[in-house]
């Protein structure tokens, strides 16, 4: 835990002090759980945002794009069901007077007897070294298997419990695990209760006519409410998406974990609207396309796993996670939903507007069912970011810092830096900066031994160096040199456009999925 946690830090002090994530307002302190993005923190969110929508949009000629205003008509929150639904459980320690998630609670409880049962791999893969059979150990030490049934049916009695709305249940559940609160060690807890997550705020000028509005606490209700719309003047036959990135706000009791929760974030949905019945199929068809979306970043297979729900929301017919393996253990980044119609009928409800699809094939209309891939932006942010920060030892005993996020991803894609600030080496290495910039992100570093430039650009992500030495007023070569296996090599300055484009076009990441 020390180790996950001493991890964790890094990946937030790294952050600042490369110009990705800085509290917000930090000269007054900070406000809590916001964070604003730097100088190449923007350019690697803008990056991960084009990655997706390119995958999404770009790559489907079925799925359009839109961007529909934070504001919307306060009754759109009545009919999706969050003004009577959209709530979390939460729990008072009546000593410490500290507020938490109870669902929240219980899940850290798990994630205690989860790292229990990986701490007796480990030490089984050290005795048993190559011979070592993880899956057969899982399934035949008594006690990794009785870890394993009690995670599981604590999750069961906590989902059923969710579900059913017995938040007497979740209470007796919390003491009976004997959980205790996290920062005091008390057990002196209140009942569960509900609690709403929107930002309510007002549109309008005098007191009396002003109109209650929420802060939107997901993109995904401006796609229903649009739906007919972008039907209708896009021509679109089922099945279709529509996609949308864009901020939701969510006050967050538990906001924590740097930008993992997050009050203000931003998220990159898909709403598919598809024949009702053919839900599981696209179900399954998403959830296979997304999780290849990710593996096409060459994070490693074994950081994702699918988490299918037992508490579904209450628009849901089938659920599932694609978790991530952050610093602080596995937890959510994407959802994929099957939404069933309840979104498009409710908005019919309280509209009074006919949201329907005049299917052709069939000859009759429908309102259509949907299947949704929601994924938070500044939570893929903290998955890049963390899985690429590592520290490596190297051949002389020394170690380097470096950020080995996916080229495509990163905010500069290569920096050019002349050996010596003399002899002419600055212009050529200029020269070069003007040339590529009209293609790519490029830094241009003059100061301090070659050396620590590498290791600097290696710290801030950037995955290509191209060094100008004297040579290269002979014979117009210079050094390129890779931030990951750092291999350098010769090559003719015409060449550097075609290589660098090589490695970080979209194009190449992306066929990775095919
Ligand atoms: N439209 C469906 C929906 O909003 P969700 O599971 O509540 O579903 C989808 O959210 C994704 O949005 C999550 O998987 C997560 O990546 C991101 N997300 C949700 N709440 C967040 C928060 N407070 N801070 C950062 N990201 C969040």
């Amino acid at each position: 835990m020390a180790n996950q946690d001493d991890q964790f830090k890094k990946v937030i002090s790294h952050a600042k002090e490369y110009g990705y994530i800085f509290p917000s307002s930090e000269i007054y302190d900070g406000l809590s759980a916001v964070y604003d993005y730097a100088q190449n923190g923007v350019e690697l969110k803008k990056n991960i945002r084009e990655y997706w929508w390119k995958a999404m949009v770009q790559m489907h000629d079925n799925i359009v794009g839109i961007d529909a205003s934070i504001f919307m008509h306060p009754t759109t929150w009545k009919a999706s069901g969050h003004v009577d639904a959209f709530n979390d459980p939460l729990i008072d320690n009546k000593d410490s007077k500290k507020r938490y998630r109870a669902d929240v609670l219980v899940e850290d409880h798990v994630a205690k007897i989860e790292a229990k049962i990986n701490k007796e791999i480990a030490k089984a893969q050290k005795r048993f070294g190559d011979a070592f059979d993880k899956e057969q150990f899982v399934n035949t030490n008594p006690r990794v298997v009785k870890y394993n049934e009690q995670a599981q049916a604590i999750l069961k009695r906590l989902g059923q419990s969710l579900e059913k709305e017995d938040l007497a249940d979740v209470k007796a559940l919390i003491e009976e695990l004997e959980i205790v609160d996290p920062e005091t060690g008390s057990k002196n807890w209140t009942d569960v209760k509900q609690f709403n997550l929107m930002f309510g705020t007002k549109l309008g000028a005098s007191a009396d006519s002003a109109m209650d509005l929420y802060l939107r606490p997901e993109t995904a209700q401006g796609i229903f409410v649009n739906f007919l719309n972008v039907q209708k003047t896009g021509r679109l036959k089922i099945p279709f998406g529509i996609a949308q990135t864009g901020k939701a706000f969510r006050n967050e009791i538990v906001a924590r974990q740097f930008i993992f929760r997050m009050r203000e974030f931003e998220q990159m949905e898909m709403q598919f609207f598809i024949k009702p019945g053919t839900q599981i199929e696209w179900y399954d068809y998403w959830k296979e396309t997304r999780l290849k979306w990710h593996l096409s970043l060459g994070m490693g297979e074994d950081n994702y796993r699918f988490h299918d729900h037992e508490k579904l929301a209450h628009y849901a017919d089938a659920a599932s996670d694609i978790e991530f393996k952050f610093p602080f253990g596995f937890k959510e980044l994407e959802g994929i939903h099957s939404r069933t119609d309840f979104d498009l009928s409710q908005h019919e409800q309280f509209s009074n507007k006919k949201l329907q699809y005049f299917d052709p094939e069939e000859n009759k209309s429908y309102v259509p069912y949907v299947l949704e891939t929601s994924i938070g932006l500044d939570r893929m942010f903290l998955a890049v970011f963390s899985n690429s920060l590592q520290e490596e030892e190297l051949e002389n005993g020394s170690t380097r810092t470096v950020l080995k996020l996916p080229a495509v991803l990163a905010p500069t894609k290569v920096a050019i830096l002349p050996l010596v600030k003399k002899d002419g080496l600055p212009e050529v290495a200029k020269k070069i900066f003007e040339d590529l910039k009209w293609d790519f992100n490029v830094a241009y570093d003059e100061k301090d031994a070659v050396g620590r430039r590498y290791r600097r650009q290696d710290a801030a992500g950037t995955p290509f160096c191209v060094t100008v030495d004297h040579d290269t007023l002979e014979d117009n070569t210079v050094t390129i040199r890779h931030r990951d296996t750092m291999e350098q090599k010769r090559v003719k300055i015409e060449e550097l456009q075609e290589i660098v484009k090589k490695e970080v076009d979209v194009r190449y990441w992306l066929m990775k999925t095919k």
